[in-house]
């Protein structure tokens, strides 16, 4: 614990150190209170009824990941897919034609949430290995149980290196997964793409990526950023 604090204190400055310790106290805060209890009870509480791993948060330094990655990585922490029914509903996604897309799937989570959708694929993209093999290996246990209607993939790898389908309508999920400098890379690929490209982005702080590039119609579901292409807009 002492080498995993010394490493992230390393080279910061006071003033960037008071900083993370205010972050860290106000996250563990936040952590307690009785709405986020809740929200951690609901996401246990899929891990119970299927036997997955998906609720743990994993740190980048507890994973052996390439560095050069990480460095622009946030950690695992799953989402949960509450509102997964809202966003497809508002969206009016035609399940059989469309592919989601999570880009930094993780453990897998949003992939099994949405795979219970008639999507025609559902893909993960993740670059650290153990977790790509977590998620098939959640995938795996929750088809033999029935749990999913759409194929799920994984597939392990840098993001910037992911070359999305591009004949068929595409739903990509970015749950907060990089920062800009692969964000610019990755956008730089949706943006080219002349299919229905419609992308739901949690805690979207490199949003900024497709905004500056243009062509995309930003709008609001369930409170979350929606970004959607002429083409989706046109479908
Ligand atoms: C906040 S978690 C989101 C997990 C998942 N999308 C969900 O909603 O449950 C971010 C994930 O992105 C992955 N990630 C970060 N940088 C990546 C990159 N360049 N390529 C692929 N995956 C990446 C991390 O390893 C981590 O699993």
């Amino acid at each position: 614990m002492m080498t995993s604090l010394v490493r992230r204190l390393k080279g910061r400055s006071p003033a960037e150190i008071v900083r993370l310790v205010a972050h860290n106290i106000a996250y563990h805060a936040r952590e307690m209170t009785p709405r986020a209890r809740a929200r951690d009870r609901q996401f246990q509480a899929f891990d119970q009824t299927w036997g997955t791993d998906t609720f743990a948060i994993r740190e980048l330094h507890t994973l052996e990941v390439d560095p050069s990655v990480a460095a622009h990585a946030r950690r695992y922490q799953s989402s949960n897919g509450a509102d997964m029914p809202v966003w497809f509903a508002e969206l009016g996604v035609d399940f059989g034609r469309t592919v989601f897309i999570d880009y930094g799937c993780g453990k897998g989570r949003a992939l099994l949430e949405a795979a219970r959708f008639g999507f025609h694929r559902v893909i993960g993209v993740e670059f650290a290995p153990e977790l790509a093999k977590i998620a098939l290996a959640n995938r795996d246990i929750v088809q033999a149980k029935g749990g999913l209607v759409a194929p799920i993939e994984v597939v392990c790898m840098d993001a910037r290196k992911y070359v999305p389908p591009n004949d068929v309508p595409l739903l990509c999920y970015f749950y907060d997964p990089f920062d800009d400098a692969v964000m610019a890379p990755v956008a730089e690929r949706l943006c080219a793409l002349t299919q229905p490209v419609t992308i739901i982005y949690l805690e979207p702080n490199c949003a900024d990526q497709f905004r500056r590039r243009g062509g995309w119609s930003e709008s609001r579901s369930a409170g979350t950023l929606v970004l959607r292409n002429a083409a989706a807009l046109a479908a």
